[in-house]
């Protein structure tokens, strides 16, 4: 098969959908692997690292396009990339159409076969293609976290695991999963006191069975928030609803009875954050303060660690890939019951419930158009 990896054009991304390690699996048993000139410099790979996995290099972005069938990337199709797209392709990327009318009708005109990262899903109930991601960011948020606390930053001036005779910081993560647990693997290996704070039982049994008390887990209650409030140096947001939006769990009056100079890191500012005073920031200026507690919402946070995220991403997506390679998306989705979810857009129709839930249009059901 033909297969481009074109550089990412979404602003400050850096990350690259395929590695050369990547690239040598698909060589290696036959395929032909063309990338753009430069795409994984952002990530720390190059371009002769490409050609010694028996890729080729192209400078020529109509070309790269034109010449190939299985497109990889990591970000959203942006307009120009849209416009690209016939129905010879098969597009592989993060899509999150449900927020994006215009992106959806755009896939659908192109007649593309467009299949997204994060709605293939996995035996254990989990998003296999969405969770280094959040792995990423809820073990970058303590390290945000514990800088933002730091004087200069116009934090408390609080080092999170103390020193001998002064006691630890007390970090509370709010939802114990993936971004949670990660989040409090990171603030307990710091040395801080750790709480996890979840509305699901069996996580907080799964949380406390795997960290044996060193991690303490207490059901979440408005009471329960009130005292990560009260307590808390870093109160860390990593609740999801799946498409809903964040609730907000700690409100601007519950500022008041933070300590000034604590932190709060939203990691779920992507669903519209879960702290009332959240709003959107950027690597270029991540915090801004409100009544005197440090905010951290950068809503793009695996961006920085550009080279971890594309590692990490790219372990997840390499056999989904090579299936697409090898079989074609057809029989690569009707041979894996977790990859079929994938498919969102075919032949102009959306094959993804909720997105045509969105925006009210017909749904066509994935099974079906494999099978055509
Ligand atoms: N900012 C970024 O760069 C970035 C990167 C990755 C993920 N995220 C976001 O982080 C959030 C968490 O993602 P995840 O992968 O950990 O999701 P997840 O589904 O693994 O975990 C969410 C947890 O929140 C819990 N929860 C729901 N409502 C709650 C409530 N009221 N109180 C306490 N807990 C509650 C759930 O029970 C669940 O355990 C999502 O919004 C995701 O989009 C952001």
């Amino acid at each position: 098969m033909r297969i481009a990896v074109p550089k990412e054009i979404k602003n400050h991304e850096y990350r690259v959908a395929l590695t050369p390690t990547g690239a040598r699996e698909l060589t290696g048993r036959g395929h032909q692997v063309t990338v753009q000139a430069g795409a994984g410099e952002g990530a720390g790979f190059h371009d002769r690292d490409y050609e010694a996995a028996g890729a080729s290099v192209e400078a020529d972005v109509a070309m790269l396009w034109q010449n190939a069938e299985l497109i990889l990337k990591v970000k959203e199709p942006q307009a120009e990339e849209v416009a690209r797209l016939t129905p010879q392709h098969t597009l592989f990327t993060y899509l999150h159409l449900a927020a994006e009318k215009t992106l959806t009708k755009g896939l659908m005109e192109s007649g593309a076969t467009c299949i997204a990262y994060e709605t293939v899903t996995d035996a254990k109930g989990g998003l296999p293609l969405l969770a280094p991601m959040s792995t990423v960011a809820g073990r970058m948020a303590v390290q945000a976290g514990a800088h933002s606390l730091e004087k200069a930053q116009g934090g408390a001036g609080v080092l999170l695991p103390g020193v001998p005779g002064v006691a630890p910081g007390k970090v509370t993560v709010i939802g114990g999963g993936v971004v949670g647990e990660n989040a409090a693997r990171m603030a307990l290996g710091l040395g801080a006191d750790v709480t996890i704070l979840d509305k699901s039982i069996d996580r907080l049994e799964v949380l406390d069975d795997r960290y044996q008390g060193r991690i303490k887990t207490v059901y979440s209650t408005a009471d329960a928030l009130d005292e990560a409030a009260k307590t808390a140096d870093m109160i860390i947001g990593a609740v999801l609803i799946p498409g809903a939006a964040a609730p907000k769990l700690i409100t601007r009056a519950m500022l008041a009875d933070m300590q000034p100079g604590s932190v709060l890191v939203d990691v779920a500012i992507d669903q519209g954050g879960c702290f009332e005073t959240s709003r959107p920031t950027t690597h270029a200026e991540p915090t801004y303060i409100v009544d005197g507690i440090v905010h951290y919402c950068v809503a793009n946070m695996p961006g920085a660690v550009a080279r971890t995220s594309t590692l990490g991403l790219t372990n997840a997506t390499l056999p989904f890939v090579l299936a697409l390679a090898d079989k074609g998306w057809q029989q690569a989705l009707r041979d894996n019951r977790h990859f079929l979810p994938g498919l969102n857009v075919h032949n102009g129709q959306v094959t993804y419930a909720a997105v045509a839930e969105a925006f009210d249009l017909e749904s066509v059901d994935p099974a079906d158009a494999v099978n055509r």
